[in-house]
């Protein structure tokens, strides 16, 4: 699929989770609360929050420093955030890996769980790398390799096609942060399992997420009833004892900084 489709997709996927988007993210909640203890304590930066989604974070970092940017792919999400979120943040939309900003004028760049979506993390990096000043940071979280196993595996049992998206694993994004000009240089990989009362209701968050979008050509076809059907069964595979349906989402916390030149 073309790299243009893809992220028309991703954004069309998005827009229509915006109006329900807060009520469904409790991951996002909680993976974003977790990058709070590297935010810097000074005041007098420029941020960026990259993928602000409905803005939530956007308006917490509006209390905290002095000229915040929340950019989006979603036109609908940023329609969200700019009637719910304070009227000191500026809205961009725009796409991640072409960034709106001159060379060297962002100091810090916060972004939780978005990057999972970017295919090309090099070109994602060398963009944030681009617009960062020299000791400016990069504060994100992303999915790893692991998360959404117990839907990846009842899947698995049902057809070769691929629902659950490919995320990348711990060496894989060491290696695309720590390079010449940037360095790693703390992180953490926490797993958090959300519990569901069925199979459905975790496929609603995830589409209340936007997440159900798979930026694969096999994601084309629906899976018929049937197969939904026996993947519920498979799924039963992990039921805890209390009757409740877990799912598992390893989320990794980076901070990355970017070296002088
Ligand atoms: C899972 S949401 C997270 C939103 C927000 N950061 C939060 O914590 O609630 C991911 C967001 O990234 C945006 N996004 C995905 N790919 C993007 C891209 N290439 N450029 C800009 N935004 C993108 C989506 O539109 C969506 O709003």
């Amino acid at each position: 699929m073309p790299e243009k489709k893809k992220l028309y997709n991703i954004a069309r996927s998005f827009g229509s989770a915006s109006e329900s988007y807060d009520i469904s993210a409790r991951l996002q909640r909680y993976s974003g609360k977790n990058l709070m203890p590297w935010l810097p304590n000074r005041n007098d930066l420029t941020v960026l929050d990259l993928g602000c989604g409905t803005g939530f974070f956007t308006d917490i970092l509006a209390t905290r420093y002095q000229q915040v940017i929340g950019l989006d792919i979603s036109s609908k999400m940023l329609n969200f955030s700019k009637s719910n979120r304070s009227d000191d943040i500026f809205w961009v939309e725009a796409n991640a890996y072409k960034l709106p900003f001159a060379d060297q004028s962002i100091d810090l760049i916060y972004s939780n769980l978005m990057i999972q979506w970017c295919e090309s993390l090099v070109s994602l990096k060398k963009e944030i790398n681009r617009v960062l000043k020299p000791g400016g940071l990069f504060i994100f979280s992303t999915l790893v390799d692991g998360t959404l196993f117990e839907l990846k595996s009842s899947w698995g049992q049902v057809d070769d096609d691929k629902h659950v998206i490919d995320f990348k694993n711990e060496s894989e994004l060491e290696l695309i942060f720590n390079t010449e000009d940037s360095k790693l240089i703390d992180y953490s990989i926490r797993d958090i399992v959300l519990e569901y009362e069925n199979v459905l209701h975790l496929a609603k968050e995830l589409k209340g997420l936007g997440a159900n979008q798979v930026p694969t050509k096999q994601s084309k076809g629906l899976a018929g009833k049937d197969k939904w059907k026996k993947m519920m069964q498979c799924y039963q595979d992990f039921l805890e004892p209390s009757g409740i349906y877990p799912a598992t989402y390893k989320v990794f916390s980076g901070l990355m900084v970017k070296l002088n030149d």
